[in-house]
C-alpha cells in the first residue's frame, strides 16, 4: 500500500507541476483537497485499515459519511424540516422519470419551460405519467435566449424548469419571476446547484446530477419538500417512491458509497470557503472576466442574449469558424482540457463550476487575447 506521502506528491505533480485548466462540463473539476481526501480514503479510510470502498453500507461509518453530507446540503441551502435532501441513484435522467412518477397524475398537467435538449428529455418523461403543458419556449432563438414571458395554468401540478442550460450556456437570472407562479416549483439543477446564493426553500423539488457542482458522478441530490409527497393515485414502485428513501435516510438499498463520500468531502469544502454566497462571488468574478474579454476581442462572439449568459458554462465562437482547430490545438498545448463546444452549439464552451479557480479563467482570457493578437 503507498504511504500517505506518495499520495500527496502525485496531487501535488497533477495540480501544480503540470498546470492543468479543466473547463469540462461535466464529470468535471472538483477541489484539490477533496482529490487528496478521497485518494487517502480508497486506501485507508479514517486508519481502520479499510478502503471507503469495502466499507459496509449499514456500518456507523459509512452513516455518518450519509448523515454528514446530508446535514451540509441543508445547511449550505438554508433549509428548514420540511424539506429533506437525499442521494439517489442515476443520474438527472433519472429524475426526468421520477419527478412525474410521484407527482402527476395521468389526469393532471404539468408545466414545463422548454430551454433545450435538458428541458425536453425532462418533458418527453413527464409525459409518460401525465399531461405537459408547454408554457414557453426558446426554440425560436435556437435556445440562445431564454423566453420572456410564460404562463401558466393554476391547476398545474407543479411547474419545472432548467435553471442552467449546461449545452447553450444559458441560466435564468431571476429565478423569483418563477415564485408566484402559484404552483409547485420543481428544478433540475444539475448544472448550476450551489453555485450563487438564492432562496432553495421556494422549490419543491430540486434534483443533481452530483457530477459538477456536488462530487463525482453516479449520484443526485435530490431536495424535496415531504409535503408535495401522497397525492397521487399511481402506485410507485418501491425504489422510485420519493417516500420510502426519506424513511430510509437516503439508505434504502446499497447508495454509490464512493460518490456519496465524495460529495460529502465537496460539500465540507464548499462550507470551507464560506459557503454559497462566497463560491457566488468567486463564481462572479470568473464569469466577469471571462464575458469582459470575449466582449473586448472582435475576432470572437458569443452567440447567447447577453442577459441570459450562465456563469456556469460560458458558450462562444471564433469569426472565421476555420480557425477553430487552432484555437482548440493552442488550448491543448497549454494545458485547457474541455474547451470544444457541445456538438449541438459547436464552436468553444468552457465550463467554470464552483471548483474552478479564478486562475484557471486568467489563463484562458490570456491566451485568448494572445490569439487574437497574434492574428492582428
Ligand atoms: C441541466 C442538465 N440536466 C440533466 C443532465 C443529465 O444528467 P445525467 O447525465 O446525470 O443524467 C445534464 C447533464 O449534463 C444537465 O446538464
Amino acid at each position: 500500500m503507498s504511504n500517505k506521502k506518495e499520495i500527496e506528491v502525485s496531487a501535488f505533480i497533477r495540480r501544480a507541476g503540470t498546470v492543468i485548466h479543466n473547463f469540462n462540463a461535466g464529470p468535471s473539476i472538483l477541489p484539490k483537497e477533496v482529490f487528496e481526501e478521497a485518494s487517502r480514503a480508497i486506501l485507508d479510510f479514517k486508519n481502520t485499515g479499510l478502503s471507503i470502498l469495502e466499507i459496509g453500507h449499514r456500518t456507523s461509518l459509512f452513516q455518518e459519511v450519509m448523515d454528514e453530507a446530508r446535514s451540509l446540503a441543508k445547511e449550505l441551502m438554508n433549509l428548514n424540516e420540511d424539506h429533506e435532501v437525499l442521494f439517489l441513484h442515476g443520474g438527472a435522467t433519472t429524475q426526468f422519470m421520477q419527478v412525474p412518477m410521484n407527482l402527476l397524475d395521468e389526469n393532471e398537467i404539468a408545466a414545463y419551460t422548454d430551454t433545450g435538449v435538458w428541458a425536453s428529455k425532462a418533458m418527453k418523461e413527464a409525459k409518460l405519467f401525465g399531461h405537459v403543458d408547454i408554457v414557453c419556449s426558446g426554440k425560436d432563438s435556437g435556445y440562445r435566449a431564454l423566453p420572456k414571458n410564460f404562463n401558466v395554468t393554476p391547476t398545474s401540478k407543479y411547474l419545472h424548469i432548467t435553471t442552467n442550460n449546461t449545452i447553450y450556456g444559458t441560466q435564468w437570472q431571476d429565478l423569483s419571476v418563477f415564485y408566484n407562479a402559484g404552483v409547485s416549483l420543481v428544478a433540475d439543477m444539475s448544472s448550476d446547484i450551489l453555485s450563487r446564493d438564492i432562496d432553495f426553500s421556494k422549490f419543491d423539488l430540486i434534483y443533481a446530477g452530483a457530477q459538477k457542482n456536488v462530487g463525482a458522478a453516479g449520484v443526485n441530490l435530490v431536495v424535496v419538500n415531504k409535503k408535495i409527497l401522497g397525492k397521487i393515485r399511481r402506485v410507485i414502485p418501491t425504489i422510485m417512491d420519493y417516500r420510502n428513501h426519506i424513511e430510509a435516510g437516503s439508505l434504502l438499498n446499497t447508495p454509490p458509497v464512493f460518490a456519496v463520500y465524495v460529495c460529502m468531502l465537496t460539500l465540507r469544502w464548499l462550507k470551507k470557503q464560506g459557503g454559497v454566497p462566497a463560491m457566488e462571488s468567486v463564481n462572479n468574478a470568473k464569469a466577469k472576466l471571462f464575458y469582459d474579454t470575449l466582449d473586448n476581442l472582435p475576432i470572437f462572439k458569443g452567440p447567447v442574449a447577453k442577459e441570459d449568459r450562465s456563469r456556469m458554462n460560458a458558450v462562444f465562437m471564433i469569426e472565421d469558424a476555420g480557425l477553430e482547430k487552432e484555437f482548440l490545438d493552442l488550448c491543448k498545448n497549454e494545458g485547457m482540457i474541455g474547451v470544444k463546444g457541445h456538438r449541438l452549439s459547436g464552436g468553444f464552451r468552457v465550463s467554470m463550476y464552483n471548483a474552478l479557480p479564478l486562475e484557471s479563467v486568467n489563463a484562458l482570457t490570456d491566451l485568448m487575447k494572445y490569439f487574437a493578437n497574434k492574428l492582428g
